[in-house]
């Protein structure tokens, strides 16, 4: 294990985070301006931590880019965290929730940001406490007082993690994502919108801005900090040349027992495994991992496989947010995918007939095969909502 972010025991106060370092990153990027910030993000190789492993690097420029006539620019820590399998922003948040605000604020600062939004479930009590006590130090301590961090609270679907629905939780309306994406279509924009339904406005709101918005993971955000205090150099000095960094992982499902962890990428995924989850009970063998619920599963065969967004596609899996549900040789994979089309049947948004009928008609079709008699397993009884 590595433990950059999840690094000592959990950090309660504000003095405790700048006593392990923390706020030095803040003050580089206020002394040294955005485009060293940009730069350093650049070198670093960061890669989104969301699922997507989208260069951080690109997204910020993105935002920046297309000068003072684009309206308002709004910051986003996307704490959704709805990813079946997956503890680790939560676990985070209940660490150090001031390593998220710090990158936030550079975050803003850098894209020229007023607003930030840090949105987690309603079902997320104890990361919400956490967020909005470290925000009040944050604030007490003037770190950044032209800077509103504000906490929204959405609800437990899935698809209220994806970004553009995530945008119009925001704004008060239901988790159905619109067409474009955040960089040109963000908060609050009042121009005439071909999507789901026209977004509110603020009184002060320009009527022709597209108010670009910059919507990063919380883990994304929480690796910020370091990275412009030591510079991207340092960041690359862990993990591989396409995956710099670490990851948080979480491992679920038919193993000894569930865990989260922090480790360098490039670790293989057995090693993962076997010290956050103690492998899988005596006799038994992995048959598959599932590392995210839209991502094909990886063979048991392959769990040598390094993490990396690289070796993961290769292997066909996917790298996704770092959570895996393991499931052992007792399971039936028809049973398996069946589970995993009742649940994107249901959490598809419905705007699109083909995404939405056809999971419903894979899911009715495969019902026949789940039905038929098995070997009785654990494994297969709950596949996905046990993760
Ligand atoms: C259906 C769906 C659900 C998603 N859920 C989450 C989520 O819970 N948390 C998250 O950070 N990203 C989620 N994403 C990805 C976000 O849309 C977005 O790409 C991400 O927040 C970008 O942050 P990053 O660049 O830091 O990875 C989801 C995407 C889809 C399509």
């Amino acid at each position: 294990m590595t433990a950059m972010l999840l690094d000592g025991a959990p950090v309660t106060s504000l003095v405790e985070h700048v006593e392990r370092g923390g706020g030095t990153g803040w003050q580089r990027a206020a002394h040294d301006g955005a485009e060293r910030v940009l730069d350093e993000l650049e070198r670093s190789g960061l890669r989104g931590r969301g699922g997507a492993g989208f260069s951080t690097a690109t997204k910020w420029r993105s935002i920046v880019s297309g000068g003072a006539d684009v309206g308002e620019r709004f910051v986003v820590a996307n704490g959704a965290e709805g990813e079946p399998g997956t503890f680790k922003d939560r676990a985070l948040l209940r660490h150090n929730p001031f390593l998220l605000l710090e990158g936030a604020l550079i975050a803003a600062r850098t894209v020229g940001a007023r607003r930030v939004f840090v949105a987690l479930k309603s079902s997320f009590q104890v990361e919400a406490d956490a967020v909005a006590s470290a925000a009040s130090e944050i604030d007490a301590a003037r770190w950044a007082p032209d800077i509103e961090i504000a906490l929204v609270r959405g609800p437990d679907e899935y698809l209220f993690g994806e970004e553009k629905a995530l945008l119009e939780v925001i704004e008060g309306e239901e988790p159905l994502p619109r067409l474009f994406p955040p960089y040109l279509y963000g908060l609050f924009t009042t121009s005439p919108q071909i999507g789901w339904s026209a977004g509110r406005s603020l009184p002060d709101d320009r009527r022709d801005a597209s108010n670009p918005t910059l919507v990063n993971n919380i883990e994304t955000l929480s690796a910020i900090p370091a990275i412009v205090a030591n510079g991207g150099g340092w960041y690359r000095r862990f993990g591989t040349a396409e995956s710099p960094g670490t990851m948080i992982c979480t491992v679920s499902g038919d193993t000894v027992r569930h865990g989260v962890g922090e480790y360098e990428l490039g670790t293989p995924l057995s090693t993962v495994i076997a010290e956050l989850g103690g492998g899988v009970a005596d006799g038994r063998a992995i048959k598959y991992v599932l590392s995210g619920i839209s991502n094909p599963v990886l063979p048991g065969e392959l769990t040598e496989t390094p993490l990396t967004y690289e070796h993961m596609d290769a292997a066909g899996a996917g790298l996704g947010t770092g959570g895996f549900i393991v499931y052992d040789d007792r399971t039936d994979p028809a049973e398996l995918a069946h589970a995993v089309s009742t649940f994107l049947a249901v959490e598809s948004c419905g705007q699109c007939s083909a995404c939405k009928l056809g999971c419903q008609h894979v899911t009715a079709s495969s019902v026949a095969s789940t039905e038929s008699p098995m070997e009785p397993s654990t494994a297969s009884s709950a596949p996905v909502s046990r993760a």
